[in-house]
């Protein structure tokens, strides 16, 4: 197969993490033969400094002609003024509305060798395996207005809406009840909202309902958002699928990340309608852990989340089942090896390019 992927390192850890994640797609089309161009363009902060944009045109037109687009991260202290016009973050929240990325797939698992680095006790741990389906182009992150506005008595008011379309909350949805309906999973879903209090989670909720009918062999079940919170930590191993809506799945997702140990080993695929030139949805690829200027620079950030994140863009805007799960298992092998990035064990911990080759030698 010939695919043709744009790669948007971003900021902070991003550059030196996609970079690993590319080697690794290198290295899985020269095992089965195929052909990836990649095309690297600039997003957030990096994007900032070079163009004025967060999401500059080119790379938006690039990405629109893409099989898939992998990314880094964006954000960093020296973009985070709160007085600030353009933010980091605008681009990659851009890229996502213009890409129309509504599903945010995030697998969560936890490597049993791994289990000791998780703050979770171990006999909790065991069988944790769901997977969040966050809702990502609405609600609070995009609602209109968001402003503020000087009042009569000269203090300020701050407004964000929240706001979900019926279409917008039964194609994601739907997209959960058929994930949780299919093979891979088993048959769970957990719908997280807030329908005690927002008027937005009671639609939410009865969509839910109403959809159920169509899906006899998924059993679901409607949990308020804190609830959700506390079951994550209690029991998350009665989780399948979790669908949600953008900001409750936000906060969500970085609690179910660190149940594995380290945010630096969660990847995400970003859906939407779009399809690329192999008949597949044309997806964004990114680990869930961020820029982490803390660390940038220094060779030591984990690589599995974005090597992960390339697995599933091989899985849903490739179609390489196979290739996806060869990569992932030597993900497994080198963890089964004992190989550690520093954020997963301080000791003997390998720097982000060992890990990568730790992990190409089990492919
Ligand atoms: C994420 C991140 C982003 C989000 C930020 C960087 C805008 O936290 O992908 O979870 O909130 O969606
Ligand atoms: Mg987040």
């Amino acid at each position: 197969m010939n695919a043709h992927i744009v790669v948007v390192a971003g900021d902070g850890i991003g550059p030196e993490v996609t970079h690993e994640a590319v080697r690794s797609l290198e290295a899985i089309a020269t095992r089965f033969q195929h052909t990836f161009v990649f095309e690297h363009h600039l997003i957030g902060g990096a994007a900032i400094d070079a163009t004025g944009s967060a999401l500059p045109n080119e790379t938006l037109q690039a990405a629109l002609k893409a099989d898939a687009v992998l990314l880094g991260a964006v954000g960093g202290p020296q973009w985070d003024n709160p007085q600030a016009l353009i933010r980091p973050e605008d681009g990659l929240l851009g890229i996502r509305k213009a890409l129309q990325l509504y599903a945010n797939l995030r697998p969560v698992r936890v490597y049993t060798q791994l289990a000791e680095a998780s703050p979770l006790k171990q006999h909790i741990l065991a069988g944790v395996d769901f997977i969040v389906v966050r809702e990502l182009t609405g609600g609070l992150y995009f609602g209109q207005p968001k402003e503020r506005r000087i009042r009569s008595d000269g203090g300020i008011t701050a407004i964000d809406t929240l706001e979900y379309h019926d279409y917008e909350i039964d194609r994601i949805l739907q997209l959960a009840f058929e994930l949780a309906a299919s093979p891979s999973r088993r048959g769970m879903l957990a719908s997280v909202d807030k329908a005690n209090v927002l008027e937005t989670s009671r639609l939410w909720r009865e969509r839910a309902q109403s959809l159920a009918q169509h899906y006899p062999s998924v059993t679901l079940q409607h949990i308020l958002v804190d609830t959700a919170a506390m079951r994550l930590v209690m029991s998350p191993s009665q989780f399948d699928v979790i669908v949600t809506e953008n900001t409750f799945g936000d906060i969500l997702t970085d609690e179910a990340a660190v149940l594995t140990g380290s945010m630096g080993l969660l990847p995400s695929a970003s859906l939407g309608q779009i399809r690329n030139s192999k008949g597949f949805p044309l997806g964004l690829y990114e680990p869930i852990h961020g820029s982490a200027p803390d660390i940038a620079g220094k060779g030591i950030a984990n690589p599995i989340g974005t090597i992960l994140s390339a697995a599933l863009l091989l899985r849903y805007s490739l179609g390489l089942e196979h290739e996806a799960q060869t990569l992932e298992h030597a993900v497994e092998h080198a963890l089964a090896n004992g190989a550690r990035t520093v954020d997963i064990s301080a000791a003997h911990a390998l720097s982000t390019s060992q890990m990568t080759e730790e992990i190409l030698n089990a492919l």
